[in-house]
């Protein structure tokens, strides 16, 4: 495949115009450096955080105008004179902080971010260093691939950053999202059980088909986090904590002893109501998580193909042109899973 001059792309330009600070514009294909890799990218997916970065409510470092998203998958096309990882034709997901390669995430590597203090990957083509990318699971199509690289890796990391989870342990998951998907998934391939929360009836089901032993509707009950003992009378091991303000005081109410709640995410206000002290009545952790290293996305692309998992893609998918409904379609909650787009 020869390389062209030009290609596709979505630009952040600003974040005071909501979604029509997104432009889709002609740019030029960039030069491969000598550490440096083009992929053809084939497959893309939205995670909360793109949203709300052209709406300005992104709480961390991101340097507009920037190419948007994070997530993305493809092909090798060219390779820059000093590549020793990858090869022509070599099938590719991009790691989200590009410079976390192992161990803690720093300062340095938190702000290494693709589709926020990088150019992402909604467009054709993108360099990459050789170290930005991980060899897609063998099992996955591009667009599935395209999903790991930041919800999948967010979960594996808080299943598995810290105190990593054991056959027979509880998980709680919060709601029907891509974090909380993932999650529910690696939980069951691991031989744990899993406690699902979420909106809808509909949703109820869609998640014991993919394997939840339990689950609560939120919105009916407001104490869903002490319901989940019906289950788990002990307690849970790991709370998938994405609902921030919302959610922390039932997690807290489900936390076992010296479990962990991984904090995630805040879709349902940033500013919890609990003491810290909290931490102590609950004899528990609570833990900060920012997606995770190339090493453990390695890892988490190996148990993928162990236990051929799927990731669970909304039904409606879209293409680099339609991108900009894809962000409308899941700011509404639309979607089930991942949100997926296809690049031509
Ligand atoms: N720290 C990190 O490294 C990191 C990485 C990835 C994502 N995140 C964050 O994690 C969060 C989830 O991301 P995502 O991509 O999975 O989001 P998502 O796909 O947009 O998740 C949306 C779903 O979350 C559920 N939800 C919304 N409000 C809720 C609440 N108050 N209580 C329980 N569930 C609620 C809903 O499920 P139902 O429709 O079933 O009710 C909704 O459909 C976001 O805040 C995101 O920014 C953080």
């Amino acid at each position: 495949m020869s390389v062209p001059t030009t290609q596709k792309q979505w630009l952040i330009q600003d974040k005071d115009h909501d979604f029509d600070g997104l432009v889709y514009q002609d740019s030029p294909v960039p030069k491969v450096g000598e550490n440096e890799v083009l992929v053809k990218l084939y497959g893309a997916s939205l995670n909360y955080r793109d949203l709300i970065i052209p709406k300005g409510l992104y709480p961390f470092p991101s340097d507009l105008p920037v190419v948007a998203g994070s997530d993305g998958a493809g092909s090798v096309l060219v390779v820059g004179s000093k590549v020793t990882a990858w090869k022509q034709g070599d099938s590719v997901v991009t790691l989200f902080n590009q410079g976390h390669q192992f161990g803690p995430i720093s300062v340095a590597t938190s702000k290494s971010g693709l589709g926020g203090a990088l150019d992402g990957t909604l467009r054709q083509y993108g360099v990459f260093n050789e170290n930005g990318l991980v060899r897609a699971p063998a099992n996955l199509s591009h667009v599935e691939a395209a999903t790991l690289t930041c919800a999948a890796l967010t979960s594996w990391n808080a299943l598995y950053g810290l105190k990593p989870l054991k056959p027979g342990e509880t998980v709680l998951v919060q709601g029907t999202g891509g974090v909380s998907l993932f999650a529910l998934q690696f939980a069951k391939a691991a031989g744990a059980r899993v406690i699902a929360t979420t909106s809808s009836a509909a949703k109820a089901e869609k998640l014991k088909q993919l394997g939840a032993d339990f689950v609560v509707n939120y919105v009916e009950d407001k104490n869903w986090g002490e319901t989940a003992r019906e289950f788990a009378p002990d307690g849970v091991d790991h709370v998938i904590e994405v609902g921030g303000e919302a959610t922390l005081t039932q997690s807290l109410k489900a936390v076992k002893f010296e479990g962990i709640i991984s904090v995630i995410g805040f879709l349902g206000g940033a500013e919890p109501k609990d003491s810290i002290m909290e931490v102590l009545n609950h004899i528990c952790t609570i833990r900060g998580v920012c997606v995770g290293s190339r090493a453990q996305m390695v890892d988490m692309v190996a148990a993928i193909e162990a236990n051929d998992i799927k990731p669970v893609i909304d039904q409606k998918v879209f293409t680099l042109e339609t991108a900009k409904e894809a962000y409308k379609y899941m700011w509404k909650k639309a979607h089930f899973g991942k949100v997926g787009i296809t690049i031509g």
